[in-house]
Formats: structure tokens, sequence, C-alpha cells
């Protein structure tokens, strides 16, 4: 089934000039970019973005990541967009993914756990939210999924 999910570039990814190849790869594997914006996020909306983290021990630290500098949110297009997505970003750690997943994204540019460079949705209902959360205005109520 053709679906969408969010892909966002995190602020080492950006900072690290690897938009061109990230996107390089985005369209080889068959995406399509329907929507692209880069925002710079303030500590309100990082947390609650990660909202579903804010119990973590990492928490205080990944809003100062992704606060520290600008992101590139990207809606993606496909057939199973969703797990395609993330098995093409590779796993979590990204140093574990330069072992196991050298040709993910996240081996390319990634460096840690947390400074993992990329981002994408877990399942349609964190692509629908996460698509709302960034893109409402462009897309007012089209991705509330019924279960
Ligand atoms: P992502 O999967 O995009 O969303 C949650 C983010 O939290 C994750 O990427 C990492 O950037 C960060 N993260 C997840 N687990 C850890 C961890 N154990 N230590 C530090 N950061 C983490």
């Amino acid at each position: 089934e053709k679906e969408r999910t969010l892909a966002m570039i995190k602020p080492d990814g950006l900072l690290g000039n690897y938009t061109d190849d990230i996107k390089k790869t985005i369209i080889r594997s068959g995406f399509s970019i329907v929507r692209e914006m880069m925002i710079q996020l303030d500590e309100e909306k990082a947390k609650l973005f990660y909202t579903e983290h804010s119990a973590k021990s990492f928490f205080p630290d990944l809003v100062r990541y992704m606060t520290s500098g600008p992101v590139l949110l990207m809606v993606l297009e496909k057939y199973n967009a969703i797990s395609d997505w993330r098995s093409l970003i590779g796993p979590t750690d990204a140093k574990q993914a330069k072992i196991s997943h050298p040709s993910s994204i996240r081996a390319m540019c990634g460096s840690s756990t947390e400074r993992n460079c990329v981002h994408g949705s877990d399942s349609r209902l964190s692509a629908a939210r996460e698509i709302s959360f960034f893109f409402k205005d462009i897309f007012p109520g089209v991705f509330i999924y019924i279960h």
C-alpha cells in the first residue's frame, strides 16, 4: 500500500553536509519527496515531538542535541514507505550500524546512539502523528488512520 512517512535529517546530518547524499539515497530507493521544510526546533517543540521519551535519562541530552541546529523535514511517499525508510536508515545506534548495516544512512552519517543523523516514523500511527505535527497546515486531517 502507498504510504507516507516522516523523514528528518537531524542537526549533525545537516552540519556534516550529508543532505545531498541522503537525498540521492532517498530518490535512488524509489521514494518521492512530497514535502520538504527546514526548521530550527525550539525547546518546547523538541520536547513535544519526543514526548514519549520524556522520562528517559537521555531526554535532556536529546533535546539539547535536537535544538543545536536546524533540521530538514521531509514527507516521503512510496509503497511500504514506513518500514522501507526505517530499513534504509538502519539501527538507532549509528556505531552499531557501521558494523551490522554498513550501507545504511546512519552508518554513513551518524556517530552514536544519540547522534544518529536521521529520523524515521516507526509505525502508521507515528507517521500520522509526526507528519501532522510538522505539516498540519499543509495536510489538514489527511493522515488520520482509523485502526
Ligand atoms: P530516533 O529513533 O529518531 O528518536 C529517538 C531518539 O532518541 C533517537 O533517534 C536517538 O537520537 C535518541 N536516543 C534513543 N535512545 C538513546 C539512548 N539510549 N541514548 C541516547 N540517545 C538515545
